[in-house]
């Protein structure tokens, strides 16, 4: 059910006039006056309930969904963090036994968390407002791409250790809009599943409160590291405190350690919460603990000892998988070496000469190979910026080496985006205890309108399967996310 036809929804645009910056006669606010008088009475009595529908009280009157119990996050940063927090998403999904709303790629950087050794972080309730409103644009612009079209979540849902839905089905059932989210410029089309939208969004961010239909955790890195299962350590202190020198700049936080079941699972005012919203869940080993979530094992819970061993390694969907492999086979068609080196953004422009010095070491120590040495180059550095350091040299001396490196503008790379926005693996996941069928709601017959941006993921992909081996940039997520995918032969599988 549409709530504006589409006929309706360019009546309703047409009387937005444009935002002038200057010149605002009084004439122009009377005629804006009357504009909005006449449009009133007209939006009236062609559909008195779809104002009504609108209204906030009676926006999402938190909808049972057959009783199902879900939670979401707010992930950020670069893809390879997203992907971590999407693992800790699981873990905390199957131990809470909630559904978890699998949400899309972000933009690289697009929103940031800060720094949690500093104890300097964006606030669960502000990063769940950013990570929402990123999302409703990337739908907006028809940019989505679902965590789920690049990781093959699909044996970990079909071994029924989690529960999954896709955002957009989550958001049109839960928010109750119903939208081909599929269709780029859809929302445009039609402003009020925007306010729509919007309210939902206030509500599921947690920006109206706690209620009986979400539970807005507010505990983050600052003041909690989570734990499950882990004697009886719930509510001790953490070995990681504000140091003197934070304490100085008045950062006064007092981490706990705290069990995540006992707080948000049965018993707890958050269990009854249709939705759980988390902010972060990003974790990193740091100074003997965990930032925010130490959870290694689960010695008395063998379901979720299980989703932790498979959540360890989660490989590409076949799409970009086999990419890869076609990148290899017909492209450099010989073994090669796979160098990511990471050169521009962030810490890592300080560091090139350790990057190179890396790469170096191997690239000699492959020198009693038959030359020329193949080597595939995944690097932020544009091509014309290669001169004047290691990788122009390599790139010189033809004779010996033979380097290889894709682009956005590939063939390769704009065909396997196409079939990847076909597959719309994310939207699969639109079932939920098999009562529902999300995907019935969220029709996809348009096509999308932008090709989404899957060359880091290919290049990924190449990377596994480079046989003469791998040298990364230290520190690098991506060169950890490369190994480890080496490490489980995700090439081979
Ligand atoms: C988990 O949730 C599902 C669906 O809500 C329910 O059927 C099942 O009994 C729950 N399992 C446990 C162990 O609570
Ligand atoms: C890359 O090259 C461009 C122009 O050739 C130059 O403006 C830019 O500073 C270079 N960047 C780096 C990181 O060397």
């Amino acid at each position: 059910m549409n709530l504006l036809s589409t006929s309706r929804a360019t009546t309703l645009r047409s009387w937005h006039p444009k935002r002038q910056a200057s010149q605002r006669s009084p004439l122009l606010y009377l005629t804006l006056l009357f504009s909005l008088l006449v449009f009133l009475f007209y939006f009236f009595s062609l559909s008195p309930d779809s104002l009504l529908k609108t209204r906030i009280s009676d926006s999402p009157k938190c909808p049972s969904l057959g009783g199902e119990k879900f939670l979401w996050y707010a992930p950020h940063s670069g893809f390879n963090n997203q992907l971590l927090e999407l693992k800790n998403a699981v873990l905390m999904a199957g131990i809470l036994n909630r559904t978890l709303v699998v949400p899309p790629v972000l933009d690289h950087h697009a929103v940031a968390l800060g720094s949690c050794p500093k104890f300097r972080v964006s606030a669960p309730n502000e990063i769940r407002v950013l990570v929402w409103d990123h999302v409703i644009e990337l739908i907006r612009s028809g940019r989505y791409v679902s965590m789920a079209d690049i990781v093959d979540m699909s044996s970990l849902v079909s071994s029924s250790l989690v529960r999954v839905i896709d955002f957009r089905v989550f958001i049109s059932l839960w928010c109750n809009v119903n939208v081909d989210f599929a269709c780029h410029g859809k929302l445009d089309a039609q402003p009020s599943l925007l306010d729509r939208l919007k309210q939902c969004g206030s509500l599921l961010t947690g920006l109206q409160g706690n209620d009986k239909c979400l539970y807005a955790v507010n505990e983050d890195c600052r003041t909690t590291v989570w734990t499950y299962q882990s004697g009886n350590e719930d509510g001790v202190l953490d070995s990681f405190q504000p140091d003197e020198k934070l304490k100085k700049k008045k950062i006064s936080y007092v981490r706990k350690r705290r069990d995540v079941f006992k707080t948000l699972g049965p018993g707890s005012e958050a269990e009854s919460a249709s939705v759980l919203a988390f902010g972060s869940l990003f974790t990193a080993p740091y100074k003997g603990s965990e930032l925010l979530i130490d959870i290694h094992e689960s010695p008395r819970d063998q379901r979720i000892g299980s989703l932790m061993e498979k959540i360890e390694f989660l490989p590409f969907t076949p799409e970009i998988m086999s990419a890869g492999k076609k990148f290899a086979l017909d492209t450099i068609k010989a073994p090669f070496l796979c160098a990511q080196l990471r050169l521009l953004d962030g810490q890592f422009k300080n560091h090139w000469k350790v990057t190179f010095q890396g790469l170096k070491q191997k690239v000699d120590a492959l020198m009693q190979n038959p030359l020329p040495i193949h080597i595939f180059v995944m690097t932020d550095l544009p091509e014309s910026n290669w001169t004047g350091n290691y990788l122009g040299d390599l790139a010189k001396d033809s004779n010996q080496f033979k380097l290889f490196f894709l682009k956005e503008i590939d063939q390769l790379i704009i065909q396997t985006a196409k079939r990847i926005a076909d597959a719309d693996h994310g939207l699969k996941f639109g079932s939920f205890a098999n009562s529902h069928d999300g995907t019935d709601q969220v029709k996809k017959d348009c096509p999308s309108a932008v090709i989404p941006d899957v060359l880091l993921y290919i290049e990924q992909a190449v990377c596994i399967c480079a046989s003469l081996g791998f040298v990364g940039t230290a520190g690098s997520t991506i060169a950890g996310s490369i190994e480890l995918m080496r490490k489980f032969g995700a090439c081979s599988s």
